[in-house]
């Protein structure tokens, strides 16, 4: 985001007929715009804020098949044939992102580069050489390792050839422009609030207008519509952390990752800087971590140890959606709704699987069909796992929504500049950030989806829902959803400001 403009798409003014609308502008949304594009539809992306700024441009951006340990869970829990459709899903994903970048000659750092998953414990040596051999038979370039190009010794790692990595809002920012040129539309600033599924569908925009669309693709992360598919009982939010740094050696190629916890995720970036390295892991579930800052810490103190690190120009956090069989929803969004389509939960490997997304719902629309749908179909039959996934999921999301309700509240009314609290004020719950200046900014933590109480994220400096994974400025707006309205200003602000000045 650093190094690419803002954008600056209208915003919806007047009512509009599409053929097809889809909400959120992110990077499954633009790939589905442009990979529909040329089929002689009339498309509309909706963006809430400004397009690609969410995950998309939070992300360590590898493009590749490897997905933790995944083949072996598909091929040992589900089965051998989904397990090749989700590996031929994501080679061809990788594939359809180096046509795109050749065919409209998309300067957007792409190289080649190898993709390793490590272990550093015993216990994951077997399963580290179980998904070479399942991920070799199932067409991938898989190779069994036992040393890593990296300054330390791991005990087992499997590397996939033919990966890459690249630049994503590069890549995707001529795809907008390549969008509107074909004569299709982007707008920016334009919420969806609503949908009514009459004959055809009718979105309500933020500011009153009406999208009527035969058909539409929800790609707004989480999924804010929940009249079917109750979406909310079968995905969880979890925040994870990225530090970029300079460091002293050049860096070795390839993109690391570990099998286990905690989490470790590495590759290198080439940048107006010089060469950056991407340290990312410490992935936690959205507004279930006490102290968010200890997580970037950590980061530095695992870059600390294999590399010397001269500076750290950049940190960020991201938001992933998980589903309960690891394995994303793509398709109908549910089996009685043949227009309503849904892209969601990529479990962190969002840039394979949103083009996997987007080539899968464009020969849905197009063709009825597509040869990876029933590995990504979200209205699969659940896996006994899952099962145990969902009531787990579902029991988190009830203790938090009664812990919210009921635990006692710190008395402690001391506040200092650039710190956020939930406090206790006449017997009532409030959220309180005091900024550098003094200012005080009070919300009812209150969440607007489904009334759990948001947590404070020291290090972002947001309230952040524990239950589906709302988050909200310090002064309450929606940075995402599936909340659709700010928090409310606290009705007792008046009294709290008062208790609070007498305290700081
Ligand atoms: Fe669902 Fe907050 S995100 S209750």
């Amino acid at each position: 985001m650093a190094s690419t403009p803002e954008t600056h798409y209208p915003v919806l003014q007047k009512d509009l007929k599409v053929d097809i609308a889809i909400i959120g502008g992110g990077i499954t949304g633009i790939l589905c715009a442009y990979l529909l594009g040329d089929k002689g539809l009339n498309i509309a992306v909706f963006e809430a804020d400004h397009i690609l700024q969410g995950t998309t441009g939070h992300t360590t951006a590898k493009i590749t098949s490897q997905h933790g340990l995944i083949y072996s869970k598909i091929k040992n829990q589900i089965s051998e044939e989904l397990a090749r459709q989700y590996a031929d899903a994501n080679e061809s994903a990788i594939r359809m992102y180096e046509k795109i970048a050749n065919e409209l000659n998309i300067q957007c750092d792409l190289v080649p580069q190898s993709a390793y998953i490590y272990t550093l414990q015993d216990q994951y040596i077997n399963k580290i050489q179980d998904e070479a051999t399942i991920a070799d038979s199932l067409g991938i370039k898989a190779t069994y390792l036992e040393e890593l190009p990296l300054p330390f010794s791991v005990k087992a790692a499997v590397r996939f050839d033919d990966q890459a990595q690249f630049h994503p809002l590069k890549f995707l920012l001529p795809l907008a422009k390549e969008i509107t040129n074909r004569g299709n539309q982007l707008f920016e600033r334009t919420k969806i609030v609503d949908i009514e599924d009459k004959s055809n569908y009718v979105l309500m925009t933020d500011q009153g207008k009406k999208v009527t669309a035969e058909k539409i693709i929800i790609a707004s992360h989480y999924p804010f519509y929940n009249k079917p598919g109750l979406y909310f009982t079968r995905i969880y939010p979890e925040r994870s952390y990225v530090v970029a740094i300079k460091a002293k050696e050049n860096y070795p190629s390839g993109m690391y990752i570990t099998a286990e916890e905690p989490g470790r995720s590495i590759r290198s970036q080439d940048s107006d800087d010089g060469q950056l390295i991407f340290v990312g892991g410490e992935h936690h579930k959205t507004g279930q971590a006490e102290d968010t800052i200890k997580h970037y810490q950590a980061l530095v103190d695992f870059a600390n140890e294999t590399f010397t690190v001269e500076r750290i120009p950049y940190r960020w956090s991201t938001q992933d959606c998980m589903t309960l069989d690891g394995i994303p929803y793509v398709g109908h969004y549910t089996s009685d709704t043949p227009n309503m389509y849904i892209a969601t939960g990529y479990g962190k490997w969002g840039m394979t699987n949103s083009m996997t997304s987007a080539m899968l719902l464009r020969d849905l629309i197009t063709d009825g069909k597509s040869p990876w749908q029933d590995v990504y179909n979200p209205s699969r039959q659940t896996i006994l796992a899952s099962i145990k996934n969902f009531v787990v999921e579902n029991l988190n999301v009830a203790d938090k929504l009664i812990e919210g309700k009921t635990s006692p509240l710190p008395k402690d009314t001391n506040i200092q500049p650039g710190e956020g609290k939930v406090i206790e004020a006449n017997g009532q719950r409030a959220g309180v950030y005091r900024d550098n200046q003094g200012t005080l900014h009070i919300v009812d933590t209150t969440c607007t989806h489904m009334g759990c109480e948001a947590n404070w994220n020291s290090a972002e400096k947001s309230w952040d829902c524990p239950c589906h994974g709302s988050r909200f400025t310090y002064e309450g707006d929606v940075i995402e959803g599936p909340a659709l309205r700010p928090l409310d200003i606290h009705h007792d602000v008046n009294t709290i400001e008062k208790l609070l000045k007498d305290d700081f």
